[in-house]
């Protein structure tokens, strides 16, 4: 028997629908898209529907999409990419403390190349403060990058009133979106950003491809240089069947969105309502009401969370953020949210898909509450 997957914020399946939309790409229809012959033109049509799902996704216009390989590419070629081209006008950018290092390390590389980069701070439920940010600009401030929800604890930032700062002090908005498509409404119109980076493998497409969606009118340097293909701002023959796969997971996410969300909420609270049943003393970290459907980050005082995810084999879920699951430093993200060493060394994410059940949870909530009372050497609470 396979462990119950709870950690869908670290990837998903990919849907049976993207692979087999995916399939012929694999095989017969194979060309290059820059081919100008018949098997090119399969291709390139296929890439410019995928673009234009993808942009109906989230609201845009079909030429403002930019396939790349991940959202950690995303980000690259957003934040290096504006950066770049906005060297004449200043080299202050504004991020927060919570990003993903797909946000983090590209602000530290630029750190060493002259650019000056300002941390926000968050409260305890991982949100940052709109008068911090207004503060924090300066003359010289480029670009604002701030994630639009956050990966460990599904805390959503106030991701328009940040747009609307930006669009009035004339400064660039970028937001980090991997999380939040396909869990939540994202329209950049709504959201007032001017770049925003979607990772397909957290929708379920594939690994390995993602989007860039860039307002018409914001100017990038390309990162990945080479032949002209994405408008020019990636090089590289594209990667035709995942981009496929990602138009089409954009397009059965549009389809069936409400549907998605209303059950991964359910089967988030029945498992918060479960555990919190079950276990004395659980805390609940991030926003009550300002966080993805799906994500339930809590800690359990006393016991450490790398010993209860190693006891319950029969539960896939993670200690921190799933990029570092093999050593539980405490994470930035909980460190940011003040969170003392003890309880945070305690914390596990859980993360429901829009393929768990309401099964997979009364046995996972059976599951963890019985390793978390043996661990911490208490029995059962009534
Ligand atoms: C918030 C956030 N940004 C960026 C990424 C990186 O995306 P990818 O794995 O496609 O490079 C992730 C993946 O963990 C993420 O959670």
């Amino acid at each position: 028997m396979k462990p119950i997957y709870l950690d869908y914020n670290a990837t998903t399946p990919v849907d049976p629908e993207v692979a087999e939309a995916m399939l012929p790409y694999l095989t017969e229809h194979f060309g290059n898209p820059s081919s100008s012959h018949w098997y090119g033109k399969q291709a390139s049509k296929a890439v410019e529907t995928a673009r234009g799902q993808v942009a109906e996704l989230i609201n845009a216009a079909t030429d403002e999409i930019i396939f790349t390989g991940g959202g950690s590419e995303a980000n690259n070629l957003a934040i290096k990419g504006y950066a770049a081209a906005s060297r004449e006008k200043g080299n202050h950018i504004i991020t927060s403390s919570i990003e993903h290092p797909a946000v983090l390390e590209v602000c530290k590389d630029l750190e060493t190349r002259g650019y000056r980069i300002t941390h926000l701070l968050v409260n305890e439920f991982g949100i940052i403060n709109l008068h911090d940010l207004e503060k924090a600009i300066i003359p010289g401030t480029i670009l604002i990058t701030i994630m639009h929800a956050n990966n460990e604890v599904g805390t959503i930032q106030p991701v328009s009133a940040i747009g609307r700062i930006a669009r009035d002090k004339n400064i660039a908005f970028h937001t980090d979106a991997a999380q939040s498509v396909g869990k939540i409404p994202v329209d950049i119109n709504d959201l007032q950003v001017d770049m925003l980076s979607i990772a397909g493998h957290k929708l379920y497409a594939p690994k390995g491809v993602g989007a860039l969606y860039v307002r018409r009118g914001t100017n990038l340097h390309k990162q990945i240089h080479g032949a002209a293909q994405e408008f020019n701002l990636r090089a590289g023959t594209e990667n035709v069947p995942e981009i496929v796969g990602l138009g089409k997971a954009c397009e059965i996410m549009k389809r069936d969105k409400q549907k998605n969300m209303r059950h991964m909420l359910q089967c988030r609270e029945q498992l918060y309502k479960g555990l919190k049943a079950g276990i004395q003393n659980i805390k609940l970290n991030g926003h009550t009401e300002k966080r993805l459907p799906n994500t339930l980050n809590t800690s359990f005082p006393g016991v450490k969370a790398s010993t209860i995810l190693s006891s319950m084999t029969d539960v896939a879920a993670s200690a921190g953020a799933a990029c570092h699951s093999d050593h539980i430093d405490i994470s930035h993200v909980l460190k940011a949210m003040n969170l003392s060493p003890e309880i945070a060394m305690g914390t596990i994410r859980f993360s429901v898909g829009k393929t768990t059940t309401h099964d997979d949870i009364e046995k996972a909530v059976n599951i963890i509450v019985n390793t978390v009372n043996q661990l911490s050497g208490k029995s059962i609470k009534h």
